[in-house]
């Protein structure tokens, strides 16, 4: 097969660490498949993993292509993959080892589910990691009900947009907290109550939740246990949440790091094929400007996602 080409890091650093590298593509293992990458979307944990503060991502992985979830054509099947064939249309989260930064990217079977046909690439490859873990954080850990309320720290962004779509889709209130720019932009996606954290003070807002989702951490996380209910959950993409504050307010509390899981994307794919969420892309990049995509994201204001396309 012929070199491809991708953004690797062959230490960790700021920006001027990614470099373009022409390489032999991997091929896949039994229970994989390889991609024709079509766009990738760029994450925050991308730069964690740039700079080396992320764990699981030592020098033992160097090199390493950036990258965590794509959009694609399938082009190659390993002998076990049976759930996808050559030429389907596909998305999905690509594992820890890293890949999506790339013209092709080797997935599990099991990490995958068809593209919705009402998406463009674009718009599918900003799913799969954000989306997801919006998904597991409000219902997998928070077991977020219709009927009940929720508090989303940074709903403008990757997962807050994802996270307030699919809470309004489960028939719950939705409360969010955003900056003075994004306030339409929160209130397009459905939200109950949105709120400028630039001029409000969320406190003045809230009470009673059900669920605080924290994808903001620090003095944020630190205001927002008193206006849990008793019974209540506080679920955190960050830090480990205190077990000795969420003791003293009678809530439960955790971090968690989300799973790559096909059928569940399917289920997101269902949602945006029936309308109830889109996702918002705010910007694109080629792929040969990864580095510039990826300082944009570090900057910490995205509306949305920032996504790779690959020509
Ligand atoms: N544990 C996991 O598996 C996991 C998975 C995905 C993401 N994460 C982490 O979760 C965090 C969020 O991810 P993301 O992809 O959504 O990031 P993102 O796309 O960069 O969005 C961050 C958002 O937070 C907003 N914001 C900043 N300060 C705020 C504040 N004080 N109150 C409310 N909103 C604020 C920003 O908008 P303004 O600046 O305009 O306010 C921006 O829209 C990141 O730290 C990421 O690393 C963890």
């Amino acid at each position: 097969m012929s070199a491809i080409r991708e953004f690797r890091i062959h230490r960790f650093g700021g920006a001027e660490v990614l470099q373009a590298d022409d390489v032999e593509p991997s091929l896949p293992d039994a229970s994989q498949v390889l991609v024709s990458v079509r766009a990738a979307s760029v994450n925050p944990v991308d730069f964690k993993i740039r700079s080396g503060k992320y764990p699981a991502v030592k020098e033992d992985r160097l090199p390493y292509t950036l990258g965590r979830d794509v959009s694609g054509v399938v082009e190659k099947c390993g002998a076990q993959a049976t759930a996808f064939k050559v030429g389907d249309e596909v998305f999905g989260m690509v594992g820890i080892s890293g890949g999506g930064y790339a013209e092709k990217s080797v997935l599990d079977q099991k990490a995958i589910a068809l593209k919705p046909a009402v998406l463009d690439y674009v718009h599918a490859a900003a799913v799969p990691l954000a989306g997801q873990t919006a998904w597991q954080g409000l219902f997998r850990h928070g077991q977020l009900k219709a009927g009940q309320s929720v508090l989303i720290h940074g709903g403008s962004g990757g997962v807050g947009h994802f996270a307030v779509q699919f809470a309004k889709a489960k028939g719950a209130r939705v409360l969010t907290t955003v900056s003075t720019d994004n306030v339409a932009f929160a209130r397009s996606l459905g939200a109950d109550a949105v709120i400028d954290y630039k001029t409000q003070r969320f406190e003045d807002h809230a009470s009673e939740l059900d669920m605080v989702f924290d994808l903001i951490d620090g003095e944020t996380r630190e205001r927002s246990w008193a206006l849990l209910k008793r019974g209540g959950v506080l679920v955190s993409t960050l830090t480990d949440p205190s077990q000795d504050k969420a003791k003293e307010h009678g809530v439960r509390a955790m971090r968690y790091t989300v799973e790559a899981d096909g059928a569940e994307l399917a289920e997101i794919a269902k949602l945006v094929t029936a309308g109830k969420v889109k996702p918002h892309v705010a910007k694109t990049f080629p792929l040969e400007r990864a580095s510039d995509a990826l300082s944009d994201v570090e900057k910490g204001h995205s509306v949305g996602k920032v996504v790779l396309t690959v020509e």
